[in-house]
């Protein structure tokens, strides 16, 4: 039996749901992991009805330090090898910086940065002994952008943090079959504007702006499988993030601010 896996954080909704079903109907097994148990066991064994591989599940709140060894320990003592790990749980705070407690912050961190260097390296060795693996780092169009006021003060931060640590993948492994793609949409149709409490705010935003998460999630795969280091969903996407390298931060704000109103306020 193929012991190979494709491992994907936050995959009980939004894009990393879509992601394991784009990679399972490409025949990848599965790992799934998030922090609702009932999800979880539904998707994985839809996942394997469906597409016929095999889909297995570890619950985990990545907020944890102790997730990433919970995860990786589940891994071993299945023998599932990953050779596809898929970063992508993630949530942003709705809140302004001193309204935030410093656990609140050290958890989102933990999440969304911590918890991506800390899985990466405990699956990288066995992807070094296979000389192949395929790393997916779920970033943002917010890693180009300067910080908005709207959804926290270390979501764009820690998104282009995220991007440095997957250009850095490259450099280091990219020679020994390991590549990193660092994917980064813009706003995409998921449950994570009313998980974090933004739902208000993304109803504002025009829809020809907004992509619905399968379209975005067959990019991201069809972009990892081809190495590429960065893949930004859509044409005016790709503008904004060339833009948001070129000009000036005081004019990307302004330009922000007409298009995403009240984040940039
Ligand atoms: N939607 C957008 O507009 C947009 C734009 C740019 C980038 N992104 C990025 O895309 C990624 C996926 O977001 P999405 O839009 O698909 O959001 P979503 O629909 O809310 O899904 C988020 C996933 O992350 C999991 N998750 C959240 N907190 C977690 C924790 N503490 N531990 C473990 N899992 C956790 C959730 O599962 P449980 O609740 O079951 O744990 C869920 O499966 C995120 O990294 C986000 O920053 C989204």
């Amino acid at each position: 039996m193929n012991k190979n896996y494709a491992l994907i954080t936050g995959s009980t909704a939004g894009i990393g749901l879509e992601i394991a079903q784009e990679l399972a109907s490409r025949g990848h097994n599965i790992l799934l992991t998030a922090r609702r148990e009932d999800r979880l066991k539904d998707i994985a064994q839809q996942l394997i009805a469906d597409h016929g591989v095999h889909a297995d599940y570890v619950v985990a709140d990545l907020g944890d330090v102790s997730a990433p060894g919970v995860i990786f320990n589940f891994c071993a003592s299945n023998e599932y090898v990953v050779n596809i790990l898929v970063n992508n749980a993630g949530y942003s705070i709705n809140k302004k910086f001193h309204e935030t407690g410093e656990e609140e912050e050290e958890k989102f961190l933990r999440v969304l940065g911590l918890g991506v260097i800390a899985l990466t390296k405990r699956f990288i060795p066995g992807m070094l002994q296979q000389k192949s693996g395929k790393i997916m780092l779920v970033s943002s169009l917010a890693a180009f952008a300067p910080p908005a006021t709207g959804w926290g003060a270390l979501y764009g931060p820690v998104k282009t943090f995220v991007n440095r640590f997957g250009d850095a993948l490259n450099l280091n492994y990219r020679s020994q079959g390991i590549t990193a793609t660092n994917v980064c949409p813009g706003f995409t149709v998921t449950e994570f504007h009313t998980a974090s409490g933004m739902q208000d705010a993304m109803d504002e935003v025009p829809s020809f702006m907004k992509k619905d998460s399968k379209t975005v999630a067959k990019g991201a795969v069809d972009a990892m499988m081809k190495g590429k280091s960065v893949w930004v969903p859509g044409a005016l996407n790709k503008m904004l993030a060339f833009l948001c390298n070129t000009l000036p931060t005081s004019l990307v704000i302004k330009m922000s601010s007409s298009l995403a109103g009240r984040r940039y306020e």
